[in-house]
């Protein structure tokens, strides 16, 4: 006999919990199915772990270069083994926090890999293991799952152990002493500030003439700059050609390199998850891997949505949220639609990088007249306290004419959180004027924005 629910959500990450949170709490019967850990590929192997490690190496750094700050501190060392242990009671904790709200809502979880198996009744069946669900709405959110491209050795040394992905390399115990990184987008120089900073040698192989994607070229400028200062090595515009038993061959300006290594982390991108979910059962329209959907998240189908990364979107846990609360709004019947223009995005790398809008390429790509106004954060008096030749900075695109906002882009300490005052700014499309009479604590980094506000 199928169990009956308003709501059933496939996949528990960030999309899937929020998802069954906030129709729990608007009234929905729901329920969670997940095969695997809660918190998805977020709190189990991406950004919860990473950010636990990433704080450790920054400890390590600040505790190694504190002789500045006339702290003394002697035979500084760092033990990889137990920062792993820490990550795992972190993400422990935060899994039972997911799985206690879901309790405490009246979410079943079943542990299960849901397939859609089609319609009974004007419902949505899904089986689930050995059960079966009856749904009048569906929401899915499977996520994603690291992309392998066609390389020449990539399976044998995806299976020796010697080629890894994020998730494996956030499970290793030991460190590498040389590491090469295929990718410098986000999970690439995340994990390479990481292993950098503690001590192994890491090279980064990017494709394209620059790291970090669609970021601020200035800002990737800088970070490449503090990057290098630890020893890293940057293979810009390199093709990588086949990855031996023991090497990653890559072709630089015509000719063919090679470098000797002991890991090689695989960060070329991810890919929706959406193999084996029954999609063809309903006829959900795809746009190649990804599942399409409109604005309200809901896909060819109606009443089965998809949000997160299997809409491939923007993948990001924070966009998964919004995307969720959007959806089961739609399903309260609630206008609420996403920006994703004003969706910030963080590289938690050291120093942060966190940016939100257009850049001024971005923008002049789209015929938009704008001029940048960029603040050293040296105007703060906490930066110039906390930080010894720092050089982050803060930048601004406004439009030409109209004053307005369109951009906000951050190198330095705390760039992550400072990015939500300019979210908002953007977000609320808050006049100048309007903007100047906010008042910011001080001593602040984030001052320089409002410093930078007058300059509009
Ligand atoms: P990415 O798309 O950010 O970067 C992949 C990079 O690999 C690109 O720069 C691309 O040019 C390069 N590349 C592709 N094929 C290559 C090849 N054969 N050789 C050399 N370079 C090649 O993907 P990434 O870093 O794997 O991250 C995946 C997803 O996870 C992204 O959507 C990202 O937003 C998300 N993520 C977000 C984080 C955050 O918000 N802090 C942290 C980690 C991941």
């Amino acid at each position: 006999m199928a169990r009956e629910f308003d709501v059933a959500v496939i996949g528990g990450g960030p999309g899937g919990y929020m998802a069954a949170e906030r129709a729990a709490e608007g009234g929905l019967s729901a329920v969670v199915i997940e095969e695997k850990a809660m918190g998805g590929t977020c709190l189990n192997e991406g950004c919860v772990p990473t950010k636990t490690l990433l704080y450790s190496a920054k400890l390590y750094r600040h505790a190694s270069e504190s002789e500045a700050f006339g702290v003394h501190a002697e035979a500084v060392s760092f033990d990889h083994a137990r920062v792993m242990k820490r990550k795992a009671k972190v993400v422990k904790t935060l899994v039972a926090g997911v799985e206690y709200t879901m309790k405490n809502l009246s979410v079943p979880i079943i542990r299960e890999r849901g397939v859609i198996r089609g319609r009974q009744d004007g419902r949505f069946l899904i089986g689930a293991g050995d059960e079966e669900i009856l749904c009048s709405k569906l929401i899915l959110a499977a996520g994603s799952e690291t992309a392998i491209p066609p390389l020449p050795g990539i399976k044998e040394g995806l299976e020796s152990g010697f080629v890894v992905t994020s998730r494996e390399i956030l499970q290793s115990e030991t460190l590498p002493q040389e590491l090469v990184v295929i990718g410098g987008g986000v999970i690439g120089l995340e994990m390479a500030c990481y292993y950098a900073s503690v001590g192994s040698h890491v090279t980064v192989i990017e494709m394209l003439p620059k790291i970090a994607g669609t970021t601020d070229k200035e800002i990737c400028d800088l970070l490449m700059k503090e990057y290098k200062k630890r020893g890293m090595v940057f293979k810009l515009g390199c093709r990588v050609l086949e990855i031996t038993g023991h090497s990653v061959l890559f072709e630089e300006a015509g000719e063919q390199r090679e470098i000797a290594c002991d890991r090689v982390l695989l960060s070329v991108g991810r890919a929706p998850a959406t193999g084996g979910l029954g999609l063809e059962n309903l006829g959900i329209e795809m746009n190649r891997r990804a599942i399409a959907v409109n604005e309200y998240l809901e896909t060819s189908v109606p009443g089965v949505y998809a949000v997160g990364d299997c809409n491939g979107k923007l993948m990001l846990a924070h966009t998964a949220y919004r995307e969720a609360e959007a959806a089961v709004h739609h399903i309260l019947g609630i206008d609420d639609p996403v920006r994703y223009e004003t969706v910030p995005a963080v590289i938690y790398t050291d120093p942060e990088v966190a940016s939100v809008g257009e850049t001024k390429e971005s923008a002049e790509s789209k015929g938009l007249s704008v001029r940048e106004i960029k603040l050293p954060l040296r105007f703060s008096g906490r930066y110039l306290a906390e930080t010894e030749r720092g050089e982050g900075f803060l930048k601004l695109v406004v439009e030409e004419g109209t004053r307005k906002v369109l951009g906000c882009h951050i190198i330095g300490p705390y760039a992550s959180e400072i990015i939500v005052s300019a979210v908002m700014m953007i977000d609320l499309e808050l006049t100048a004027g309007r903007m100047e009479r906010i008042v910011f604590p001080h001593p602040t980094v984030g001052e320089v924005l409002r410093e930078a506000v007058f300059r509009i």
